[in-house]
């Protein structure tokens, strides 16, 4: 039998190959001598696979899947259905270059389900502002750190406020010693339910700390009672993102 599989590599990558034993293939790979790609890209994980009774039935797939974008390659890896979670969750990455933004509706829709995140009694005190104009953008950007300036271009972005003294309060008085913490707190899951509703959309998302909230307040004319926190880049992927290495389990969680 002739395999065509699809590897996910160490880096998140995606790599197409030919082979008529998959199994000992995959490991082959694992070993670093598979491929020149896959060595420095290691462990690597089988995705996907299809078999052909025709080597040259699987050659010619093998040339047609590896010049396949990104995304058609997940689209096939996932039967042409929407992204698993765990895959979702794993597609999930800072971009920093895009080719093209959400149009409004499927900004209205994604923004629709981030409102199902949970909040403080469900007061709901995050407020986002969409800069979709380019004359917003253009605006919006040079509020920017300049670092982040140049990161945005073709993106949709959003910026996160959370209404101070509701969240965390009861008549005005903070229930503990949190206080507006958990207003920031609500605002944190709302925009993680963004990033992923963005992802599941088949968008990419950065969010941005380093920026100038007086500036922002006064383009938006945001009110002093809420809080400037984030301004998120909402795009199609122009680069492929780097996987950041995240730190051991046993260094952020404590089992008791
Ligand atoms: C609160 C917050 C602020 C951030 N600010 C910036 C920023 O100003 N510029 C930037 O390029 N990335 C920024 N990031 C992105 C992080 O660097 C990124 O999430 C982290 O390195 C992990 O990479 P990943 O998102 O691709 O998994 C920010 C992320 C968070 C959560």
């Amino acid at each position: 039998m002739n395999y065509v599989y699809i590897l996910r590599c160490s880096d998140g990558t995606l790599y197409c190959g030919w082979t008529s034993d998959l199994e000992k293939r995959v490991s082959v790979h694992n070993a670093g001598t598979g491929a020149k790609y896959t060595r420095s890209r290691r462990p690597v994980e089988l995705l996907y696979y299809e078999e052909y009774e025709d080597r040259h039935e699987a050659l010619s797939r093998e040339w047609h899947i590896k010049r396949m974008r990104r995304e058609e390659k997940l689209k096939l890896i996932n039967g042409g259905k929407k992204m698993e979670f765990k895959e979702l969750i794993k597609e999930r990455r800072s971009v920093r270059a895009y080719a093209s933004a959400p149009t409004h509706e499927e900004l209205v829709q994604i923004l629709t389900e981030a409102q199902q995140a949970p909040s403080w009694k469900n007061s709901q005190t995050t407020r986002w502002y969409v800069a979709e104009s380019p004359e917003k953008h253009e605006e919006l950007r040079q509020a920017l750190h300049p670092a982040n300036q140049n990161k945005v271009a073709n993106a949709a972005m959003i910026v996160s406020t959370y209404v101070r003294n509701v969240a965390g309060f009861t008549r005005e008085e903070p229930d503990n010693e949190v206080g507006n913490g958990w207003g920031a707190y609500d605002l944190g899951l709302h925009d993680a339910y963004l990033l992923l509703a963005a992802r599941d959309a088949g968008y990419d998302t950065l969010i941005m700390g380093l920026r100038d909230g007086r500036k922002i307040r006064e383009i938006f004319g945001i009110p002093e009672n809420e809080e400037v926190l984030s301004v998120i880049a909402v795009g199609k992927r122009a680069e492929e993102p780097a996987f950041r290495p995240r730190k051991e389990l046993a260094e952020i969680a404590r089992f008791y």
